[in-house]
């Protein structure tokens, strides 16, 4: 039997794409091992969003240039899609590439490989097609996700994604809601709705769901206890949502709400189709929800033409907003982005001390914050057990990580179980407790 080996890179989609290749995989008759020396096949699959991110494959690949004896490796996801046939160029000892739009085309291109074809692609970005799989082989037992959509209809000026991902396809809403209570039968308490903007889905069934019905609709499935959503636009992001999460407690009280920028003049730069003040518009309708909803989201800095008061501005929206948690970059330029062609570029080392001083602010925003939990009892989904410290890691339906111990000696039947949890400290990224039963 073939053996191949995958390592994924990058986001939530590439990770649920990567279990649904290995589905792919195994119901072709292949097995999976953990190691690339044990494997005839090893699959990268790759993500661009900046530099770093795509360098890494290539240092992967590197590694086996002169060792390879008689390996096959095949390029997924991201860079496959941005660099196409250049990576045969790169890496001679390649034989397929294939991006993520194509992947519905993937058993037939395994078996060019199995004739020996070294130059397999699959690179169109031209279809109308979601990658729907008989066979999904999901990482963890107790939550799964499920696209709702692929790829992207927005140009922001900095990503790459528009170009890998390719236009936006919705999966309809009886295929969404069917996977769901397949996955509830199955015993999975969890589920996170997947998309580049899920925001923008758009129902293909006559049921025409909206996104804010399609959630309810999965939070109402028999067995779920928890829902979750990722990543929303906020150009797309309507009242209709916070409405949802307030109707039924399944819906996880956190959003993450990208904002990339506190300043509307670079809000306009980046083609965000948003300003400050409609952002803050839904920042507000979520603080009013009495969910107590958590935020999080994702901050650029050293944008072209970011200048030092823009900077400030998105300081200020830090201190404004207090989220509960952020992801923060230094601007990459990317190949194909529109960014691309901006003149006034923001030194390295000043995207670096902008990146420093945001984070150091956001870590004082983050104590304050969890120390107001100190005291209250909190539901954690349980997902695992720190030997070194004792604890078990849970988490909250805020997305907090909340690790503790337990009065009773430790049993691994906890996990996957959810239990009520007294917070008794709180640090900058986690908070520590005590089980009450
Ligand atoms: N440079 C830096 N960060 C980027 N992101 C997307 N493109 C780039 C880029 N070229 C960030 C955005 C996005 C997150 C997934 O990655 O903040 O929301
Ligand atoms: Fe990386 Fe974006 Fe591709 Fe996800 S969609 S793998 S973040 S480039």
């Amino acid at each position: 039997m073939k053996k191949f080996y995958i390592e994924t890179f990058g986001c939530q989609m590439n990770a649920h794409d990567s279990e649904k290749v290995i589905g792919t995989l195994l119901s072709n008759g292949y097995e999976q091992v953990e190691t690339p020396e044990a494997a005839d096949l090893v699959f990268y699959n790759t993500c661009s969003i900046r530099d770093k991110a795509e360098q890494k494959v290539f240092s992967r690949l590197q590694e086996f240039k002169r060792r390879n004896k008689g390996k096959t490796f095949a390029v997924l996801g991201c860079v496959a899609q941005q660099e196409g046939e250049r990576i045969f160029e790169k890496a001679p000892h390649v034989s397929m590439v294939c991006g993520s739009a194509s992947y519905n085309r993937l058993a037939e291109m395994l078996v060019q490989v199995e004739a020996g074809n070294k130059r397999v692609t699959g690179l169109s970005l031209d279809t109308e097609d979601t990658f729907e799989t008989p066979l999904t082989r999901r990482d963890n037992p107790h939550r799964a996700y499920i696209t709702i959509i692929e790829g992207c209809d927005k140009s922001c000026a900095y990503c790459v994604v528009p170009f890998t991902r390719g236009p936006e396809r919705s999966r309809a809403s009886d295929n969404v809601l069917r996977e769901a209570r397949e996955l509830a039968e199955m015993g999975y308490t969890e589920i996170q709705l997947l998309g580049q903007n899920v925001n923008s889905y758009l129902d293909p069934s006559p049921a025409g769901l909206t996104f804010a019905q399609l959630l309810s609709r999965v939070a109402e499935v028999p067995g779920l206890r928890r829902v979750r959503f990722t990543t929303s636009h906020p150009r797309d992001f309507g009242k209709d949502i916070v409405d949802a999460i307030d109707g039924n407690p399944v819906l996880c009280n956190f959003v993450h709400l990208p904002v990339q920028s506190g300043s509307s003049r670079v809000l306009r730069a980046m083609q965000r189709l948003y300003t400050r003040d409609e952002y803050m518009r839904r920042i507000e309708w979520l603080k009013s929800s009495p969910r107590g909803i958590a935020l999080s989201t994702d901050i650029i800095v050293g944008f072209p033409g970011e200048t030092e008061e823009d900077f400030e501005e998105t300081l200020g929206l830090l201190d404004e907003v207090e989220y509960d948690s952020i992801f923060s970059f230094k601007y990459s330029p990317r190949p194909n982005t529109p960014a691309l062609r901006l003149t006034d570029q923001v030194p390295d080392e000043e995207k670096g001390r902008r990146l420093t001083i945001l984070q150091e602010k956001q870590r004082g925003i983050q104590l304050r914050r969890n120390a107001e939990y100190i005291g209250r009892v909190e539901e954690v989904m349980v997902e695992g057990f720190q030997k070194s410290t004792g604890q078990w890691i849970g988490r909250t339906s805020q997305n907090k990580t909340l690790n503790f111990t337990t009065p009773a000696p430790a049993s691994d039947t906890l996990i996957g179980g959810y239990l009520p949890v007294r917070v008794l400290r709180a640090g900058a990224n986690s908070l520590v407790g005590e089980s009450l039963n």
